[in-house]
């Protein structure tokens, strides 16, 4: 039977091939093309070319089952479950594995290089592994007498002959540290190498970890994924605080701060730099690693935050026409921005699409891909600014809208940021007008009879975000509040929630120690904020031609708490299927991560930011007709039937007020029925 030749196919690429008795399987599949990993060069040491072997024979063009068509167990296999952990059933190291006979061999997810990273969100498509950072474990030629070239050009030979990786470069810092790695690992070493053409770093030996940290700048708080380079895994997060929160609450108040405080961007500069390495730390702790085992980093971040990262001045986007300084994706060694990682671990920032629509935006539009698909996406992210992206596979919008920090609570009499104790949720009796609410951290209604316990310890606080669009919308819809955004006082006779305030009402959700209640000024805030993001909204759908979208998508973490429904009772979204309204969760952060984890996915979202056509709200004429018209709730103008064929419009409903009466009389006269 020596030297007649076997059968292999690959599942699941499908490729195949005929080959002679006892070639090694890792060369069958190398010289198909099929995607099979490997660090230490088929030298059993790593374990990524693991395969699953599935036993047969082609007879007919069918598989029929066989007993021995693969070499028996070798000692190097032996040898790598005794040293690291055992083969799972059915899996053998392909570098040591021998064809001896047909055979179907499965490919396992984890032992392709360029595997799919399953997202859980059944919206997203899988992240494609490509990686940035590549471990290779090579053994050099010794220095002899009689072979006098360098250590550095021997080693750089050896990456050529062993990994057919030529004119690799190789970072200088590595330089005074190679004679002795080389000699300390018995002239074997593993080269991270870095996007196929620079070696980073070196090890004496063999070296497995290959980490990387995805960051994302928020004006609030920074979170750190931790992932495993070559897996895609997410190892640990870890999210802290901004600290620039002490120079100003918000992004404008910290450019105010600047303006005051020449020496404030260099401060805030630091602390975020400082917030980053303790993040690294503690993501890495957890894991029993150090800030030093991690190999790439990518950021995210609003323009304002990314400048201050990169170490450059915010003030010239506090001032129109809001220039950026840089707005290309940038790469530079983690050391040059003080990050205590590798020595030569790199940091790469996405590009900034405008003025105000920075980074984090490029990041949701990596994570939600909207120019892949025909469908006409809006996605928003609301923070301080919107930030707000219309288009499909045709033509891309972006813009952000000023709407200022009433979302997130700050400059509503009661609101708070989210935080256990704050009211998340809401409900108002449309009979009685009784309010009935939720906090963060207990999962009961207030009118349970075990709520007043269960919240004993933590209190109620205030209202964040979710609690506001909640009780807003709730208001409006049973008839509180006008369409105008006025509270019914005539309503205070019916409900005792209701209280006067003066010459304005206030809506009481909760009586204690200290009330939290809805005033008159805290709807107008609303409204404003509201109407600010609507407009940008609209801006994008009359630059588009278009009255609707196909499918809503809420970034950030206030679009993943609202309830989609009470947000477009309150005009905060246009009329749109609800099924097709949706959070997309921490997008910006899963941007940083894609960009980590796939090098091509760098090379797109730099294509697409160019091809991505920007709004400046402040110098459109319309943008202020458009945010008149959304300051009334859901709007003046637009009906949203979509909506009202779920909900019942609140002037279906008694009230006491000639306000109400005054916006359905407005509303038919922009039907164009009065
Ligand atoms: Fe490393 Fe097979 S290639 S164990």
């Amino acid at each position: 039977m020596s030297g007649s030749k076997v059968k292999v196919v690959f599942t699941p690429s499908g490729l195949r091939g005929s080959f002679e008795r006892g070639t090694p399987l890792l060369d069958a599949a190398r010289s198909l093309g099929v995607d099979i990993d490997s660090v230490c060069g088929g030298r059993g040491l790593c374990g990524r070319c693991q395969i699953l072997c599935t036993e047969g024979r082609f007879e007919k063009h069918q598989l029929v089952s066989d007993a021995s068509h693969l070499s028996p167990f070798s000692e190097t296999e032996e040898r790598y479950c005794t040293r690291k952990k055992p083969l799972e059933k059915g899996r053998r190291l392909s570098c040591h594995t021998l064809l001896e006979g047909d055979v179907v061999i499965d490919v396992p997810p984890a032992s392709q290089v360029h595997h799919q990273v399953v997202r859980k969100d059944a919206e997203h498509r899988d992240i494609e592994l490509d990686p940035v950072v590549h471990l290779y474990y090579v053994e050099v030629d010794e220095a002899t007498m009689l072979e006098p070239r360098g250590d550095m050009e021997r080693l750089l030979a050896a990456m050529e002959r062993d990994w057919q990786l030529a004119g690799l470069q190789m970072d200088s810092y590595l330089l005074p540290g190679l004679q002795t790695v080389l000699r300390e690992g018995k002239w074997a070493v593993t080269v991270a190498v870095h996007r196929g053409d620079t070696i980073i770093a070196l090890w004496p030996g063999f070296h497995e970890q290959a980490l990387g940290l995805a960051v994302d700048i928020g004006s609030t708080t920074v979170a750190a994924h931790l992932c495993d380079l070559t897996s895609g895994e997410v190892l640990s997060t870890a999210s802290a605080m901004n600290p620039q929160i002490r120079f100003g609450e918000d992004l404008m108040s910290r450019v105010s701060y600047v303006m005051l405080h020449p020496e404030g961007a260099a401060e805030m500069t630091v602390a975020i730099r400082q917030t980053i390495n303790q993040l690294a730390t503690q993501a890495t702790a957890e894991l029993e690693l150090a800030p030093q085992d991690v190999l790439e980093l990518t950021v995210v971040a609003n323009p304002i935050m990314h400048h201050l990262f990169l170490g450059m001045s915010p003030l010239e986007l506090g001032v129109a026409p809001f220039a950026l300084a840089l707005d290309s994706a940038f790469e530079t060694r983690a050391t040059a921005l003080d990050l205590n990682l590798h020595h030569g671990a790199r940091a790469y920032v996405l590009p900034c699409i405008a003025g105000h629509v920075g980074a984090d935006t490029a990041g949701v539009i990596l994570s939600e891909q909207p120019q892949l698909s025909d469908q006409m996406s809006l996605l928003v992210d609301v923070g301080t600014n919107a930030e707000i992206v219309l288009g499909n596979s045709q033509r891309l919008l972006a813009c952000s809208s000023p709407t200022g920090p009433a979302f997130e609570g700050a400059q509503i009499s009661c609101g708070q940021r989210a935080a256990v104790g704050a009211i998340e949720r809401v409900q108002i009796n449309a009979q009685t007008l009784e309010p009935r609410f939720k906090v963060i951290g207990c999962d009961l209604w207030s009118d349970h009879a075990d709520f007043a316990s269960r919240t004993k310890t933590s209190g109620i606080t205030g209202i964040c975000g979710s609690g506001i669009i909640d009780v807003v919308a709730q208001m409006f819809l049973v008839g509180i509040v006008s369409a105008e955004g006025v509270i019914d006082g005539g309503l205070a006779e019916k409900c005792s929630c209701i209280i006067s305030g003066g010459r304005t009402w206030s809506y009481r959700l909760y009586k204690g120690d200290a009330d939290i209640v809805i005033t008159q000024n805290d709807l107008r805030q609303i409204q404003l904020a509201k109407a600010a993001l609507y407009a940008g909204i609209k801006l994008l759908m009359d630059k588009m031609d278009i009255t609707s979208v196909d499918r809503i998508r809420l970034a950030g973490a206030f679009g993943s708490h609202i309830d989609v429904k009470q947000a477009m009772v309150l005009g905060l979204i246009p009329d749109c299927d609800l099924e097709h309204v949706s959070s997309a969760g921490n997008a910006a952060g899963t941007g940083a991560r894609i960009a980590l984890l796939n090098l091509s996915s760098r090379q797109d979202i730099e294509a697409l930011v160019t091809r991505i056509e920007k709004i400046e709200t402040a110098v459109e004429d319309s943008f202020q007709a458009y945010f008149v018209a959304a300051m009334a709730l859901p709007h003046s103008n637009d009906d949203f039937p979509k909506l009202f064929k779920q909900v019942s419009r609140p002037d279906s409903r008694a009230t006491s007020t000639e306000l109400a009466g005054g916006s359905r009389r407005r509303r038919r006269r922009s039907r164009g029925t009065c």
